[in-house]
């Protein structure tokens, strides 16, 4: 982002006085915040000013230090560091193209050049010769699924425009500058963002949301039946489900590393749902799967190291009682 200063001084208005209308606005703010925490207000202020005059000048940025008791060098910060904010003038509607990748994919480089055609060249500087338009290349407006859009910004507010062509685009300018209304929002009579294609089924399948598809739970959770189910000998049967969990279970019982809060937590999971636990393998299922014999314990369990016992003290010799 390049710089951004004030406009030159032979731009700038001797002075700039808030209007009545924004009077009213400028009491709503400042009624938000504490008496000694004017300055919250500076933001609300200054896009009072640029909705009042189509930019912010100097005397404006003076005005609003004043008014939120700051110095003039935290509001000019403040005004130069937003990008919303315009610091010279512009033309009566500042058009907005979204050049980013989905708009830039669907056409908005049609919709640059009719700006560049009917406007000039881009930059909120370069206004059209009656003056009622400028026109900027601006990043994502977040309506991507109406791309390709522009945002059009005037005295009235921030409108989009989307699912615009070229020639839509060349129909919204002439009405702007005839000083026709022009409804905001998708131009295909398309609502919103909804589907575009008359046979996209969406969320067609009712068993999607109706609840069909859930496996129905022998019991709820921290439920008196889930208690006696924990403690119960003969627990409630397994329904359906969680047979890749058993195949886990029993290849882990086969001499797979377990430890014991693990071991631990998958009993208390396996009596939740109603199971015994993993099976026991014996030595012998063991051998029979594997075809190797199960060595004796004793040779292959690893020595222990056996902890070597602290040297007893020896007894201080006893003084002879004098
Ligand atoms: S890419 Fe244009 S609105 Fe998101």
């Amino acid at each position: 982002m390049s710089v951004r200063r004030l406009a030159a001084a032979e731009v700038q208005p001797e002075s700039f006085t808030f209007s009545k209308e924004s009077e009213k606005k400028i009491a709503f703010w400042m009624n938000k915040y504490p008496e000694d925490r004017k300055a919250s207000a500076v933001i609300p202020l200054l896009w009072l000013a640029q909705k009042q005059e189509g930019w912010v000048s100097e005397p404006a940025l003076r005005e609003i230090a004043a008014r939120c008791e700051m110095p003039y060098i935290r509001v000019y910060e403040v005004a130069t560091f937003y990008t919303m904010f315009n610091l010279e003038p512009v033309g009566q509607h500042l058009i907005q193209v979204c050049g980013t990748t989905p708009c830039w994919l669907r056409g908005a480089d049609d919709l640059k050049a009719v700006c560049e055609k009917r406007i000039g060249k881009k930059g909120r500087g370069s206004v059209s010769a009656d003056g009622k338009f400028s026109w900027e290349e601006v990043e994502c407006l977040g309506a991507c699924s109406n791309a390709p859009m522009v945002q059009i910004a005037n005295k009235d507010g921030d409108f989009y425009y989307e699912d615009l062509t070229a020639e839509a685009l060349e129909r919204i300018l002439d009405d702007l500058a005839a000083g026709k209304p022009v409804e905001m929002g998708p131009v295909t009579g398309r609502k919103c963002s909804e589907p575009t294609e008359a046979d996209v089924a969406v969320l067609a399948a009712a068993e999607l949301y109706d609840g069909s598809r859930a496996r129905p739970l022998p019991y709820l959770p921290n439920t008196p039946e889930a208690k006696a189910a924990e403690q119960s000998e003969d627990p409630a049967p397994v329904k359906k489900g969680r047979p890749a969990r058993k195949a886990a279970d029993a290849d882990e019982a086969g001499g797979a590393v377990k430890s014991a809060p693990r071991k631990a937590a998958k009993a208390a999971d396996a009596a939740k749902i109603g199971t015994s636990g993993p099976k026991k393998v014996t030595a012998k299922a063991v051998e029979k799967k594997t075809g190797a014999k199960k060595a004796p314990a004793a040779k292959t369990a690893a020595k222990k190291p056996v902890a070597k016992k602290p040297a007893a003290k020896k007894p201080a010799p006893k003084k002879d009682a004098e």
